[in-house]
Formats: C-alpha cells, sequence, structure tokens
C-alpha cells in the first residue's frame, strides 16, 4: 500500500539528491523523486531490484512508493532539486522510497565504518550475496551498503540469535544504477559490483562460497518481476515498456551465466579472491 509523505525531515547526499521524509505510515523513507537528476528509469531500478533482492534473500531495505501531494510540496518548500544554481521543483505524484531502518533521531546510520568493524558486522556474508547479485544485473555503481547498531535477532535471518545480542548489521542499498543505470543493458566488466573494502571476499575459496544466493539466481522465478511490474506506477515507466521488457527478458537469459560471471571478478585489479582454488 501506497503511503502519504508528511514530513520533511533532511536532504541526504548523493546524485539523485534523495529526501529523508515521514509518511503517514509513521515510517521514515528516503526517497529518490521520478525527476530526479539521473534519470527517471533509477526508480524503476530501485523498485525491480528491491522485489529481487527480497526474492534471494539479501538483506536491504524494505520499500515503499511514496506520494507527494501538491499540499505537501508547497508546505515543505526545502523539498526541491538543484541543477547548478538551478532550484528545479519536486513534481507531485509516486516516488521510489527505501525505508529507513529505524528512526532518524534515534538510530546512527554510517554508510562506511573502520575495518577492524567490519570484520565484526553480523551478516558480513551479505557482501558474498550481493555480489552475485551485482555480477548478475550489471550494476555500474559500486557497491554501497549502510551500517547499523541493532539488536541483531530483528536483522538476521537465521534462527537462534540470543535475545538481547547487539552487533553492527548491514543492509545493501542504492540500485539506481543496477541494468547500468538509464541505458538498461549489461556492459561487461570485472570490476561490476565489488566491494571497495576487499576484506569482505576474503573467505571466498570457490563458487560454493556464493551459495544459496547463486543456486537462488539460477532457478530464479520470473514471476518476481512480474510482481513488481504489477506493483509500479504506469508513469514510470510510460513510453519505456517495450525497451523495458527487452532488458528484462536480457537478464532472465543471463541467469545461466553467473558462474562466468563470478569467475570474471578475478580478472579484476588486486585479486579480489586471493584464497581461490582452481577449478
Ligand atoms: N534505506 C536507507 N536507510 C538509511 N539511509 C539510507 C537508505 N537509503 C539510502 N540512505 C542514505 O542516503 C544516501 C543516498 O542514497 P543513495 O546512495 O541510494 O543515493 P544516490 O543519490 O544514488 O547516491 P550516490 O550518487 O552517492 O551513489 C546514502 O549514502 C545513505 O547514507
Ligand atoms: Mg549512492
Amino acid at each position: 500500500m501506497p503511503v502519504n509523505a508528511r514530513r520533511f525531515i533532511r536532504k541526504m547526499r548523493g546524485g539523485a539528491q534523495a529526501h529523508l521524509l515521514e509518511a503517514d505510515d509513521g515510517k521514515f523513507y528516503v526517497v529518490k523523486f521520478q525527476n530526479n537528476p539521473q534519470h527517471r528509469r533509477i526508480l524503476v531500478n530501485e523498485m525491480i531490484a528491491a522485489e529481487i533482492l527480497t526474492h534471494l534473500q539479501i538483506a536491504s531495505p524494505e520499500y515503499q512508493i511514496v506520494r507527494l501531494s501538491r499540499e505537501f510540496l508547497a508546505a515543505n518548500p526545502d523539498v526541491y532539486l538543484q541543477t547548478g544554481t538551478r532550484r528545479v521543483p519536486v513534481e507531485p505524484g509516486w516516488q521510489f522510497g527505501s525505508r529507513h531502518p529505524g528512526n532518524p533521531d534515534t538510530l546512527a546510520i554510517y554508510d562506511f565504518i573502520p575495518d577492524a568493524l567490519l570484520g565484526q558486522v553480523a551478516n558480513a556474508d551479505q557482501f558474498r550475496a550481493v555480489l552475485v547479485f551485482d555480477r548478475w544485473t550489471g550494476n555500474a555503481d559500486g557497491r554501497q551498503s549502510v551500517f547499523f547498531r541493532a539488536q541483531l535477532k530483528d536483522w538476521l535471518a537465521q534462527p537462534g540469535v540470543p535475545p538481547r545480542k547487539q552487533g553492527f548489521v548491514t543492509l545493501m542499498i542504492d540500485h539506481g544504477f543496477v541494468f547500468n543505470g538509464p541505458h538498461w543493458n549489461f556492459p561487461e566488466s570485472a570490476l561490476t559490483g565489488l566491494y571497495p573494502r576487499r576484506m569482505v571476499y576474503q573467505t571466498v575459496r570457490s563458487l560454493g562460497d556464493f551459495e544459496p544466493w547463486l543456486s537462488r539466481v539460477l532457478n530464479f522465478p520470473a514471476e518476481v518481476i512480474d510482481k513488481a511490474l504489477r506493483q509500479m506506477p504506469p508513469e514510470w515507466i510510460a513510453g519505456d515498456e517495450a525497451e523495458l521488457e527487452k532488458m528484462l527478458e536480457g537478464l532472465l537469459r543471463r541467469t545461466r551465466r553467473m558462474p562466468e560471471l563470478l569467475h570474471g571478478c578475478r580478472e579484476a585489479p588486486g585479486n579480489p579472491f586471493p584464497r581461490w582454488v582452481e577449478g
């Protein structure tokens, strides 16, 4: 169910000029607008990526379609886009909201944490998981995630986490440039999807280390994409329908190339998988 924006919190950094907004479900969303400076297709990519990540069971924020009314925009003049010195109004209508994992007043979110803490992130295996996703979807942006401290049982997929244990968790964010952003194609590159902090791959020895996510991609059901398309506001894809369908067919065909696409990382400078066992 879509939600309505009711309060502007702050502007976020980044090329899409996302805004942190509170919605009428009482939750907070990092919202990218249809007329963001990158491209309208960024919203389509974010929404399809969010549905795929949920299916693959990779830690990523929930999302919502967030409606901005004319009244909200009139009452919140700080919500606008900037191109050079020009102030561009945000168009009312349906936007993409990536759910903030808590209350921004009380929960600190970090884009980066020191290596010593990175080693202690409770779900650090998600960097291996999301590499499968990024190779498959041709994510043209560097891998990005957010980190925060939380009760682990609320955020880890596995059972048996002690009830009060606290620790750092990560969520994978920023999927505007999957499918090569507005280009909707899949360029070949050894670097695609690699996280700049290579220690997250230090245990990788073989394709088996990318399970169970690799098998989930190899057996990916097209219905997951259909579900995303059914829920997508039609104005996000008006005039783009045929090109979108062509790109998504390419995505589904590409699943069978997964082993090769993961192997391809090993051509990247600096050898991301130093412990790889040939074979
Ligand atoms: N779900 C979320 N919860 C909390 N913070 C978030 C969430 N999504 C994004 N952010 C924050 O908002 C910032 C901007 O988001 P994002 O990276 O998706 O936008 P962008 O404009 O594509 O950025 P860039 O151009 O730098 O890659 C992130 O750096 C992160 O700090
Ligand atoms: Mg970003």
